[in-house]
Formats: structure tokens, sequence, C-alpha cells
């Protein structure tokens, strides 16, 4: 399996097959972890982190030094000459010709990508902001997979901040990816993020039922959820899955349960305004009493806060500080296999949980910006531009490459006006039939009249009105 030179930016860079060799790679390391002090002597790592770390910070330098390598590292934004205006690029581009790989923590979403970009070396995402955090990921799949064997149908409810909290968004692809069924239990205000509900929805071979289609079925419950992702053994049994099954579904409870803590770092006045932070879920000896927990094993990427209760840390079922522990043969495994050092065993892929990737780039983007305050587009304005892909023509639904978060343009147009006749240069509302007519590769999108017009475009007939979609019109 070729990892060598290739990016971790994100956990759907890699494929099933690629994490399942990982991990056989990572129990090599576990077994012998003396035994590794050759295999990256010479090669350097550069260790980036501008924002806080204990774990993946000293688990990455302990993995590398472990390998036998050398590490150079950056802990402050201030010590560095981004303090000076330098832009993350720049900053990728150097740091790129003194270290072999680098890994990066960045409080800026899609930092990691386009330091990826412009590295030249490979870059290991591990964190940007709210976004995603795989090698967090890979580590938890790993500690459940050695308690568990198999992810394939495992019950796991994710708890907590699944809103802010990057460590659960790369899971949750993850867990689709490998068929777990997810039960999301957030904390009031905190649900996961529309893009993540999107993603599993559109892209993963599972069903995401929301809230609103069972709000009725799990009102009594005990373990209020959210949501719940569902991927029984084969994809086409998911369209008859009636009311009674879930039921049935909900009652079997949870064999893992993965607690994060309030992002209180990450929360954002407005959108965060009148959040209930005494109404955050605790778990506890109390709730572990419950039947439905009786095998339940409690996980946590730490650090924990108030909502892990300390009197759970001696029962058999806590699982985190092995968790923790095992980052370091894992983040060995990865950074052997990144730097070349190592091939991985061959594991072959299972087809059934395939996702969908491929998306057309929207080319014609005028004054649209990506919604999110703290995506790296609206940083990085001279390495980079807003940049988006088509997830949904009806309604129009943008996704920003760097953060995913999605936008809604209100005003459209085709590159193909120039066809002979200047009195089709015409813009529509977006949420006109023309969303759907317009070819993918010829869209161009408005943030305004005003943007559509001083570019020569006049509103045709569908522009002035903002139109009903029906259910049976919508398509992804
Ligand atoms: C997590 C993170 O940084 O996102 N911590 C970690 O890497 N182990 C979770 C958190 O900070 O809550």
């Amino acid at each position: 399996m070729a990892l060598a030179n290739r990016n971790l930016v994100t956990i759907d860079d890699l494929s099933n097959g690629e994490i399942e060799s990982l991990f056989s790679l990572a129990d090599d390391m576990h077994n012998a972890m003396e035994k590794q002090i050759n295999l990256c002597r010479g090669k350097i790592m550069a260790s980036l982190f501008f924002e806080p770390s204990t774990r993946t910070k000293l688990s990455f330098e302990a993995a590398m030094h472990r390998l036998g390598g050398s590490v150079i590292s950056v802990v402050d934004v201030k010590a560095t000459s981004l303090a000076k205006g330098e832009s993350i690029a720049d900053m990728a581009r150097v740091v790129g010709s003194y270290a072999d790989i680098i890994v990066v923590r960045h409080p800026w979403e899609g930092a990691a990508r386009v330091i990826a970009d412009y590295a030249g070396v490979p870059v290991i995402n591990a964190g940007d902001g709210g976004h995603e955090h795989p090698t967090q990921t890979l580590c938890d799949l790993y500690a459940l997979k050695k308690e568990r064997r198999t992810l394939k149908g495992l019950r796991i409810a994710l708890w907590g901040d699944l809103k802010h909290g990057r460590t659960v968004h790369s899971l949750t692809y993850a867990l689709a990816r490998f068929g777990a069924i997810i039960h999301f239990r957030s904390g009031p205000g905190l649900e996961l993020p529309e893009y993540v509900k999107r993603k599993l929805e559109t892209e993963y071979t599972g069903r995401l039922e929301r809230y609103e289609n069972i709000s009725n079925i799990i009102k009594d419950s005990r373990f209020p959820i959210d949501a719940i992702y569902i991927t029984p053994g084969s994809p086409h049994q998911l369209a008859n899955i009636p009311d009674v099954s879930m039921q049935i579904e909900l009652d079997k409870g949870v064999e893992a349960l993965y607690v994060t803590r309030l992002q209180m770092e990450r929360l954002s006045g407005k959108a965060d305004e009148g959040l209930k932070k005494e109404e955050y879920p605790v778990v506890d000896k109390k709730l572990l009493k419950g039947k439905e927990f009786a095998e339940t094993l409690v996980l946590h990427p730490l650090p924990r806060v108030d909502e892990l209760a300390r009197d759970i840390d001696a029962d058999p079922r806590s699982m985190y500080f092995k968790q923790a522990a095992l980052g370091v043969p894992v983040r060995m495994a990865l950074i052997a296999l990144l730097l070349g050092a190592k091939k991985a065993p061959a594991v072959e892929e299972d087809r059934s949980f395939i996702r969908k990737t491929e998306y057309t780039p929207c080319h014609y983007v005028y004054g649209i910006k990506c919604p999110n305050r703290n995506c790296v587009s609206h940083y990085e304005k001279e390495s980079i531009k807003p940049e988006f892909t088509i997830v949904c023509r009806r309604p129009l639904i943008l996704r920003c490459v760097y953060c995913e978060h999605e936008v809604s343009p209100p005003f459209i147009a085709s590159s193909e006006w120039h066809e002979g006749k200047l009195i089709n240069k015409q813009y529509h509302s977006a949420s006109s039939h023309w969303a759907r007519k317009i070819k993918a590769e010829n869209l161009i999108v408005f943030s305004s009249e005003k943007d559509a017009e001083v570019r020569g475009f006049k509103p045709s007939h569908y522009a002035k009105k903002r139109y009903r979609i029906s259910k049976k019109e919508v398509e992804l």
C-alpha cells in the first residue's frame, strides 16, 4: 500500500483498507517499541502547534523519537514570523525545506489543507479549528478495535459538543465508513453541524435519521438522542426500516460512549448565545449503573473537564487513559508510512461502504465568501481564494473546499451566455429551475444582484422571486 509522500488532512484521505493496514503496523510498533530506533534515523519532523496540546503533540514527538528521527518545534504563533504578518503558505514552503514531514495544529479551519498544498513534504493535520482531527480518530478506532475486534455494526454514542468538536467530526465519517451505528447525543444547542449531517446523508452508504423524524419514537427514552446513523449489512435494507425496528435498535443501547468536553474556546458569540452550560450531559457512576450500559466502553479524547466524572476512572469500562497511550504506536506507524520508511501490508478493501467523493468544482464565483468566520479563506487572502464544490443542485448548495461549511448563493447564470446572443446574458434566482438546468461546469454564482449586474448580466424573469422547492424536486 503506497502511503509514502501522502498527506493526512482529513480522515477521508485514508481508505478503510489503509487504516486497517496502518493498525497492523501499529501492532508491530506496540509489540516491539525499542526495535524501531533505526526506521527514521536522519529524518526530521516539524511539530507546529499553534493551539494548546498535551497528548497529540507529545505523542507525535515521542513517536518520532522512538523511530530514531529528530524533532524541530514551534508552540506559539508569537514566536514565529506569522506574528509579523507572514502567510501560513509561505511558512509551509520554508518549513517544508527544513523538515521531511510536518505535523500541524492551527485554530483556522482548513489551515492544514493550505499548508499541505504548499509544503512539498507530507503534512499531518493535528487539528484545524473545529473542523477535523484525523489522527485522534485513528487512535479512537484503534482503541475500539482492540476491545471489540470489529467496527461493523458497533453501536456507539457520540456525546457532548458535537458542533465544535473536531474529533467527533472525523470520527463520525470513519465510523460511517466502517459500518457502525452512531447515536448522536449532544449538549443543548451543540448538535452536529449541518455540513457534517449532509455529508452523512449524501456521501456514505447508511442513513441518517434526524431528530425531526424520530422524535416520537425517542421521546420516552432514558438516553435522549438528536439523530441516529444506521448502516445495516446491505444498503438496500435501509429503505425498509420501519419505526418498530428503530425502537428495537434504540432499546439495544450502545456498546461504546465517546464523551467530549464543551469546546469553550470555540464558542462564537452570537451563534452560541443562550447555551445552557448547566445542561451539558455528564457521564458518571450513576449513569453507568443503567443496565443498558453494563458492557459499554467509555472513551474520551481528553482533556476532560466536568463531563466525565472521576468516580469511573477505576471502572473496567473506562478506556480513556489506555486510548491516550495508544497514540504513540499509532503515530509511529503513520509517520513511518508517510516517510516511506515502512510499507503497509495490503488489506482488502470492504467495498460495501465506499463513499462518494467526486463533486464538480464551481468555477465562477463572484462575491461569495465562506460563511464560517473561522475559515482559513478569510485570513490567507494572498495565497488562496474562496473555492467551492457543488454538492447539491436544487436547492443549490456549495461547499467550501477548505472548511467544508456550506453556502447557498442567491443568484446564478450560465457561462454559455456568449454563444452569439447577448440577450442571453441573464441571471436568475438560484431557487428557480435554472439551478438544475445550467450545466455544473458552466455555473456562475453571485452573492447579490449588484455582483451580477456589474458583470453585464441583466435580471431574467426568474431573478426576482424566491421559488419554493418541493421535496420531489430536491436533487443532490
Ligand atoms: C482534542 C482536541 O484537541 O481536539 N484533544 C486531543 O487532541 N486529544 C479534544 C479536546 O481538546 O477536547
